[in-house]
């Protein structure tokens, strides 16, 4: 199974303020739901409270130490681990992690691959995308979408794939 981070954010690495997304960015929205859907997203609890909702066509985990906690249409895991291997079992191909900060955080030593939306503004944040080491990643694809009427910035969709280790290489 991949193990995929999915993220916008900005020039400072910011990724959310107030607990919610700092941008307004349809082609972002719309990149998010193409890749995710039909795959398990793994999300932190206050991720999910900013959501406010289960998002369709996606089977969400939803991370929290609350061993009480319930989340409408949604399944919860007390940790990563847990979270990964609901998704491996149920027979997941490529898994999500769709943030914040913390699960970020706990998944990048595991990621295989990182779908970065670089959004071309600074914006203020309490929220960063924490420090990944971009020289075990090679960049896999690009591209560029204007801001127009519907996307506040310009952004840049970058895939990344974990660089394999040079002992795993032939
Ligand atoms: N720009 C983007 O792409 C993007 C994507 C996602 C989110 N965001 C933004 O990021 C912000 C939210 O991120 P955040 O870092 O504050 O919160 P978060 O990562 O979404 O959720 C944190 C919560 O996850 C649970 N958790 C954390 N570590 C855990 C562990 N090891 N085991 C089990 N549960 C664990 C805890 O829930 P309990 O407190 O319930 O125990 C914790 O309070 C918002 O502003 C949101 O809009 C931005």
């Amino acid at each position: 199974m991949i193990v995929s981070l999915i993220v916008a954010a900005d020039r400072n690495n910011g990724i959310g303020i107030a607990n919610r997304i700092p941008w307004r960015l349809a082609a972002d929205l719309k990149r998010f739901r193409e890749l995710t859907l039909g795959h398990h997203l793994i999300i932190g609890r206050r991720t999910f409270d900013s959501i406010g909702r289960p998002l369709p066509g996606r089977r969400m985990i939803v991370l929290t130490r609350r061993k009480d906690a319930h989340f409408d249409e949604c399944q919860t895991a007390g940790s990563l681990s847990e979270a990964l291997l609901i998704a491996r079992e149920a027979g997941e191909t490529e898994a999500f992690i769709g943030g914040g900060a913390d699960i970020y955080r706990l998944a990048l030593p595991l990621a295989d691959r990182l779908y970065l939306t670089r959004v071309d503004s600074t914006n203020p944040a309490d929220t960063f995308f924490p420090f990944w080491d971009s020289s075990e990643w090679v960049e896999a694809a690009q591209s560029v979408h204007p801001a127009d009427e519907r996307n506040e910035f310009e952004m840049t969709f970058h895939l990344y794939e974990r660089r394999p280790h040079p002992e795993h290489e032939g």
